[in-house]
């Protein structure tokens, strides 16, 4: 099957007309410090398996739109400013990863992901409600955001930190946009601490470790076309991978993040405050295993 003539990957910037909080163009790509990189063949699977999802955000944007179309400012940040950073995204990582390992063939191996990737995206995933929903993005947004700062803290080339900080704070903001959504239809729904807590515990447990792990078989595939999916090799890189990352992921800022939503009493907050870290970093086993 020819996968490249349907896959929907975007070559030019969105005509949303937002401004973009920053450009591809701020990152100083013939800056990249080749020496310290090059040889982590460890990164270019991540960075890869990360500008792949990235990319294909634009898939499930429209659906997620569709999915607030009774609130029009939410529908059109979706659809304008939260889908167009997304896909900044991957544009970004996808620039660095060309200019670091031009050899790879970043648009063909993206074409047999997202042949995979675009089975899992679809209405059907989405939870009962649409303020349910709003606190499992939350759950997505944590996961990004703190995956990003690890990428930033355990980067050792200088471009690549700058690209990873500018990708976390997008993150960390559209955390905040889905929480504040939340909050709308929260009141309205009155949903359970109960429901919310379950629907958190829903998106965390089925949701995103096998998007990056779809993403970083296509990447280890193009190079290693021999090697088994069910392979050691392929086993051991991915657990390398999750090793560095654990190695400095904010656990307790991901637990933090995640609570938030359930809105507890400030007095109950501090009561469980010593049961968080182990909590988070239970939540870091889940995230990167
Ligand atoms: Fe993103
Ligand atoms: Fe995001």
């Amino acid at each position: 099957m020819d996968a490249t003539a349907t896959t929907p990957a975007p070559t030019s910037p969105p005509a949303s007309g937002r401004t973009l909080p920053w450009r591809l163009e701020d990152i100083p790509l013939a800056d990249i410090d080749l020496s310290r990189i090059r040889g982590r063949e460890d990164m270019l699977f991540m960075l890869a398996a990360a500008s792949f999802i990235e990319f294909a955000s634009d898939t499930y944007a429209g659906n997620l739109a569709e999915f607030f179309h009774d609130e029009p400012d939410i529908a059109d940040w979706l659809a304008h400013s939260w889908e167009a950073e997304e896909v900044q995204h991957g544009r970004a990582l996808k620039a660095y990863v060309l200019a670091v390992w031009p050899e790879f063939d970043w648009d063909a191996t993206y074409a047999t992901f997202f042949v995979e990737y675009s089975k899992l995206c679809g209405a059907e995933g989405y939870e009962s409600t649409q303020g349910l929903e709003l606190a499992a993005r939350c759950v997505v947004e944590t996961g990004t955001s703190t995956a990003y700062k690890a990428i930033r803290d355990l980067a050792d080339e200088p471009v690549l930190r700058k690209l990873a900080e500018h990708i976390r704070n997008d993150e960390v903001r559209h955390y905040k946009h889905f929480l504040k959504f939340f909050d709308r239809y929260d009141a309205r729904e009155r949903n359970s601490r109960f429901r919310v807590l379950q629907s958190l515990k829903n998106r965390l447990v089925e949701s995103r470790h096998s998007d990056f792990e779809i993403g970083l078989w296509h990447a280890y595939h193009s190079r290693y076309p021999d090697d088994a999916r069910g392979g050691k090799r392929f086993a051991a890189m991915q657990s390398g991978i999750a090793r560095s990352v654990r190695a400095h992921y904010p656990a307790g800022q991901a637990i933090r993040m995640l609570m938030k939503p359930l809105r507890l009493p400030a007095p109950l907050m501090s009561l469980i405050q010593p049961m968080l870290l182990p909590l988070g970093l239970v939540i870091r086993q889940v995230l990167l295993r």
